[in-house]
């Protein structure tokens, strides 16, 4: 059987979103009736992976976001200022169901990594919402960290970014 092959693009109105089932309703519906809305009003951007015959394979949102520094570990927080600290969130992530488990959801999460680091503004790290214990193993397999007070909200330092993906 041969590997799919999949291009990442910004999701637009000629993509049919409807056809989407990843299998999780709130990520579906959310994709279905809510993203394009969020998009309109600079909340997020999503990025969509589409398959050979055009259709949607998975998609994942990325938004500017901060976090205080009594959110972080304290060995990071220590060595940081007292002020907001910016970061990318990739808020929900799916792969329909006739595609997991190939690979494609290590791919939409390293797209994403990649386009958050490797911007023009400061992001000190890219943190991730799990919507449960399942999909927080999923970010622990590539190197996110729980938040101590909220495990369900993970991150990956830019600096970690740089030490694990650049060879
Ligand atoms: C979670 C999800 C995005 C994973 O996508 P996927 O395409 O099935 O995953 P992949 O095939 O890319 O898996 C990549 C790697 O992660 C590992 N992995 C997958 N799920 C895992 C889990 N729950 N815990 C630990 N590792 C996991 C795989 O074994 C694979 O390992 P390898 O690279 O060593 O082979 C997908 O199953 C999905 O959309 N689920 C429903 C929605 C959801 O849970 N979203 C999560 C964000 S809230």
């Amino acid at each position: 059987m041969s590997t799919p092959t999949y291009s990442i693009a910004l999701l637009s109105n000629s993509h049919d979103r409807k056809s989407f089932h990843s299998g999780s309703e709130p990520l579906d519906d959310y994709f279905a009736t809510r993203v394009t809305q969020d998009i309109r009003r600079s909340l997020t951007k999503s990025f969509v992976a589409i398959d050979e015959l055009d259709r949607i394979a998975g998609f994942y949102t990325l938004s500017a976001s901060h976090v205080v520094l009594s959110d972080l570990p304290p060995e990071m927080s220590r060595k940081l200022p007292k002020i907001p600290i910016p970061v990318a969130r990739m808020g929900r992530l799916a792969v329909d169901e006739k595609y997991q488990g190939q690979g494609l959801g290590g791919a939409l999460l390293f797209d994403a990594i990649i386009r958050a680091t490797q911007t023009d503004i400061g992001v000190y790290a890219v943190i991730v919402d799990a919507k449960d214990e399942l999909a927080k193993g999923f970010y622990e397999h590539f190197g996110f960290i729980p938040f101590p007070e909220s495990p369900l909200t993970l991150f990956i330092s830019t600096r970690q970014v740089r030490s694990i993906y650049s060879g």
